[in-house]
């Protein structure tokens, strides 16, 4: 898999401070991200869920905590955008269907019309999809299938490997409606009902992931989770009440993955 590096813009210009090694200063692109009336809590949701994947060794678009000079307090998440412009990779998040395709099977997710795309992804990156595909249902993720791009072209030799996800801004505290109804969610069995990698993923691989994400140490989750300083609009309380949920809720992974991901959809006659 090819490492995913981050674009550099504009030009690069001396460091204030005497560098060594001419090291120079530099801008990234990001994608920024605030909170707003409809999703109150998503700087803090993808700044966790992200902090989650990069120590699980996700290949997840890198993204920090970001504030305006004059701000006193995080107030966005900013994604570093992936420099990919030199790749023929799959955009989900723009791509369109295509209507000449052959139906996908009865009862298969399909709402984004890409099932044969994402079939294609997870016969080409089983290991890393798997991951995704459980990081997605611990945190309550249903945004995935429009929030990942892959090298999908058929000639291995050429086309480097490459996939990454982004965008778990409807996960985690905004996986419901507000707060209150995404603790519920996240302390279900039920929820969510769906994603578009089921049927497509090997027993093995999420399983694997399930062990990972269950022997994360608690010093780490807790690292990722609780900041002791609000986020965006996430008191530190809430960021204890979100690490307790997200314990227990590991331990319900193994029923959860077989249910959503590796159970055959029932066919609608
Ligand atoms: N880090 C990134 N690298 C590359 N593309 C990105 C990155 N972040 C966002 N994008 C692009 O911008 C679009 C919008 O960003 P996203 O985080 O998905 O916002 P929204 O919450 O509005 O869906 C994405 O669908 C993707 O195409
Ligand atoms: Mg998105």
């Amino acid at each position: 898999m090819a490492i995913l590096s981050y674009l550099l813009i504009g030009d690069e210009t001396d460091l204030a401070q005497r560098s060594t090694t001419q090291a120079r200063r530099g801008q990234l692109q990001v994608a920024v991200k605030r909170d707003g009336d409809e999703n109150p809590t998503q700087v803090y949701s993808e700044l966790v869920a992200n902090r989650l994947a990069q120590f699980l060794g996700l290949p997840v678009a890198m993204g920090v905590a970001a504030q305006n000079i004059s701000d006193t307090t995080v107030s966005r998440f900013a994604s570093l955008w992936v420099a990919d412009q030199n790749t023929r990779i799959f955009d989900f998040t723009e791509a369109t269907p295509d209507h000449e395709a052959p139906a996908a099977p009865i009862g298969a997710y399909n709402e984004t019309g890409l099932y044969w795309q994402f079939k294609r992804l997870c016969e080409r990156y089983p290991l890393e999809a798997a991951q995704l595909a459980v990081f997605d249902l611990w945190i309550g993720n249903e945004d995935r299938d429009l929030n990942i791009k892959g090298q999908l072209e058929e000639n291995k030799e050429i086309e480097p490997n490459v996939l990454f996800a982004l965008d778990q801004g409807n996960s985690l505290f905004s996986c419901g409606i507000n707060p209150k109804e995404s603790i519920s969610k996240l302390m279900s069995n039920t929820f969510p009902s769906f994603h578009p990698m089921a049927g497509m993923l090997g027993a093995f691989e999420c399983g694997e992931m399930v062990e990972r994400i269950n022997a994360i140490p608690d010093w780490a989750m807790l690292s990722a989770i609780v900041f002791g300083v609000q986020i965006g609009s996430v008191i530190p309380d809430r960021q204890y009440e979100l690490y307790d949920v997200l314990d227990e809720r590991r331990k319900l992974l193994r029923e959860l993955v077989q249910r959503v991901l590796l159970t055959p959809p029932r066919c609608e006659k």
